[in-house]
Protein backbone atom coordinates (compact mmCIF):
# COMPACT_ATOMS: atom_id res chain seq x y z
CA UNK A 1 0.00 0.00 0.00
CA UNK A 2 1.14 3.64 -0.37
CA UNK A 3 1.59 5.59 2.29
CA UNK A 4 3.22 8.62 0.79
CA UNK A 5 4.26 10.51 -2.03
CA UNK A 6 6.46 13.51 -2.64
CA UNK A 7 7.96 15.41 -5.66
CA UNK A 8 10.92 17.99 -5.55
CA UNK A 9 12.19 20.01 -8.64
CA UNK A 10 15.39 22.10 -8.39
CA UNK A 11 17.26 24.74 -10.75
CA UNK A 12 20.98 23.49 -10.72
CA UNK A 13 22.54 26.87 -11.01
CA UNK A 14 21.13 27.61 -7.43
CA UNK A 15 23.29 24.18 -5.92
CA UNK A 16 26.10 25.01 -8.02
CA UNK A 17 26.10 28.33 -6.48
CA UNK A 18 25.68 27.26 -2.87
CA UNK A 19 28.64 24.92 -3.46
CA UNK A 20 30.67 27.03 -4.83
CA UNK A 21 30.30 29.97 -2.39
CA UNK A 22 30.25 28.01 0.69
CA UNK A 23 32.30 24.90 -0.82
CA UNK A 24 32.72 21.63 1.74
CA UNK A 25 30.96 23.95 4.32
CA UNK A 26 27.53 23.39 2.50
CA UNK A 27 28.30 19.92 1.12
CA UNK A 28 28.85 18.37 4.13
CA UNK A 29 25.58 20.19 6.09
CA UNK A 30 23.65 18.37 3.26
CA UNK A 31 25.22 15.31 1.83
CA UNK A 32 27.06 12.39 3.11
CA UNK A 33 30.75 11.50 2.68
CA UNK A 34 29.19 8.36 -0.36
CA UNK A 35 26.74 11.40 -1.52
CA UNK A 36 29.76 14.00 -1.87
CA UNK A 37 32.33 11.81 -3.36
CA UNK A 38 29.32 10.40 -6.22
CA UNK A 39 28.58 14.36 -6.85
CA UNK A 40 31.98 14.85 -6.90
CA UNK A 41 32.55 12.26 -9.65
CA UNK A 42 30.33 14.68 -12.15
CA UNK A 43 31.63 17.41 -14.18
CA UNK A 44 28.45 19.63 -13.41
CA UNK A 45 26.39 20.19 -10.43
CA UNK A 46 23.12 18.05 -11.53
CA UNK A 47 23.86 14.68 -9.21
CA UNK A 48 23.99 17.12 -6.31
CA UNK A 49 20.62 18.87 -7.33
CA UNK A 50 19.39 15.78 -8.08
CA UNK A 51 20.11 13.81 -4.53
CA UNK A 52 19.11 17.31 -2.95
CA UNK A 53 15.65 17.12 -4.68
CA UNK A 54 15.20 13.80 -3.25
CA UNK A 55 15.81 14.27 -0.19
CA UNK A 56 13.15 16.89 -0.20
CA UNK A 57 11.08 14.20 -2.48
CA UNK A 58 11.36 11.77 0.99
CA UNK A 59 10.47 14.83 3.70
CA UNK A 60 7.29 15.24 1.55
CA UNK A 61 6.48 11.72 1.47
CA UNK A 62 6.90 11.26 4.74
CA UNK A 63 5.50 14.22 6.09
CA UNK A 64 8.73 13.89 8.57
CA UNK A 65 9.97 17.40 9.15
CA UNK A 66 12.25 16.88 11.70
CA UNK A 67 14.66 14.56 9.61
CA UNK A 68 18.43 15.57 8.97
CA UNK A 69 19.23 15.82 5.90
CA UNK A 70 22.18 13.93 6.13
CA UNK A 71 20.00 11.08 7.47
CA UNK A 72 18.34 10.64 4.23
CA UNK A 73 21.21 8.84 2.18
CA UNK A 74 20.82 8.46 -2.09
CA UNK A 75 22.93 5.34 -2.88
CA UNK A 76 23.35 3.65 -6.34
CA UNK A 77 23.74 0.80 -7.43
CA UNK A 78 25.67 -1.36 -9.73
CA UNK A 79 23.09 -0.17 -12.57
CA UNK A 80 23.47 3.44 -11.20
CA UNK A 81 19.66 3.09 -10.72
CA UNK A 82 19.00 5.44 -7.40
CA UNK A 83 18.01 4.31 -3.63
CA UNK A 84 17.18 5.52 -0.24
CA UNK A 85 19.11 4.75 2.50
CA UNK A 86 17.37 5.67 5.55
CA UNK A 87 17.14 5.37 9.37
CA UNK A 88 13.46 5.31 9.97
CA UNK A 89 10.75 2.75 11.11
CA UNK A 90 10.48 1.23 7.67
CA UNK A 91 12.78 -1.15 5.49
CA UNK A 92 14.47 0.79 3.12
CA UNK A 93 12.68 -1.59 0.44
CA UNK A 94 9.85 0.77 1.16
CA UNK A 95 11.40 3.32 -0.31
CA UNK A 96 10.88 4.08 -4.18
CA UNK A 97 12.99 6.76 -5.94
CA UNK A 98 13.65 8.14 -9.44
CA UNK A 99 15.48 11.33 -10.62
CA UNK A 100 15.99 12.86 -13.50
CA UNK A 101 17.88 16.12 -14.61
CA UNK A 102 18.03 18.47 -18.31
CA UNK A 103 20.50 21.28 -18.67
CA UNK A 104 18.98 23.33 -15.98
CA UNK A 105 17.31 21.65 -13.22
CA UNK A 106 16.48 18.24 -11.52
CA UNK A 107 13.87 16.25 -10.46
CA UNK A 108 12.87 13.68 -7.87
CA UNK A 109 10.09 11.51 -7.02
CA UNK A 110 9.60 9.42 -4.16
CA UNK A 111 6.97 6.79 -3.14
CA UNK A 112 6.44 4.98 0.26
CA UNK A 113 5.15 2.19 0.83
CA UNK A 114 3.93 -0.08 3.73
C1 LIG B 1 18.43 4.91 -16.92
C2 LIG B 1 18.40 5.76 -18.17
C3 LIG B 1 17.08 5.52 -18.91
C4 LIG B 1 18.51 7.27 -17.77
O1 LIG B 1 18.28 8.05 -18.91
P1 LIG B 1 18.66 9.61 -19.03
O2 LIG B 1 17.63 10.30 -19.82
O3 LIG B 1 20.07 9.70 -19.46
O4 LIG B 1 18.63 10.09 -17.52
P2 LIG B 1 18.03 11.39 -16.80
O5 LIG B 1 18.89 12.57 -17.10
O6 LIG B 1 16.58 11.55 -16.99
O7 LIG B 1 18.26 10.97 -15.28
C5 LIG B 1 19.51 10.70 -14.82
C6 LIG B 1 19.31 10.00 -13.52
O8 LIG B 1 18.69 8.73 -13.76
C7 LIG B 1 19.01 7.89 -12.67
N1 LIG B 1 19.41 6.58 -13.19
C8 LIG B 1 20.58 6.25 -13.77
N2 LIG B 1 20.58 4.94 -14.11
C9 LIG B 1 19.39 4.45 -13.70
C10 LIG B 1 18.80 3.15 -13.77
N3 LIG B 1 19.45 2.13 -14.29
N4 LIG B 1 17.55 3.00 -13.27
C11 LIG B 1 16.91 4.04 -12.73
N5 LIG B 1 17.41 5.29 -12.63
C12 LIG B 1 18.64 5.50 -13.14
C13 LIG B 1 20.15 8.53 -11.89
O9 LIG B 1 19.63 9.10 -10.70
C14 LIG B 1 20.60 9.65 -12.82
O10 LIG B 1 21.07 10.77 -12.14
P3 LIG B 1 22.63 10.85 -11.77
O11 LIG B 1 23.37 10.73 -13.07
O12 LIG B 1 22.75 12.19 -11.14
O13 LIG B 1 22.91 9.71 -10.86
C15 LIG B 1 19.59 5.44 -19.11
O14 LIG B 1 20.78 5.64 -18.39
C16 LIG B 1 19.58 4.03 -19.64
O15 LIG B 1 18.96 3.78 -20.65
N6 LIG B 1 20.30 3.09 -18.99
C17 LIG B 1 20.43 1.72 -19.42
C18 LIG B 1 19.17 0.87 -19.22
C19 LIG B 1 18.66 0.87 -17.80
O16 LIG B 1 19.40 0.73 -16.85
N7 LIG B 1 17.34 1.04 -17.63
C20 LIG B 1 16.71 1.11 -16.32
C21 LIG B 1 15.31 0.59 -16.34
S1 LIG B 1 15.26 -1.14 -16.02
Amino acid sequence: MIKGIGIDIIEIERIGNLINHYGDRFLNRIFTKNEIRYGKSKSNFESFAGMFAAKEAFIKASCENNINFKDIEILHNQNKRPYYKVGLDSPNENYYLSISHNKTNAIAFCIISS
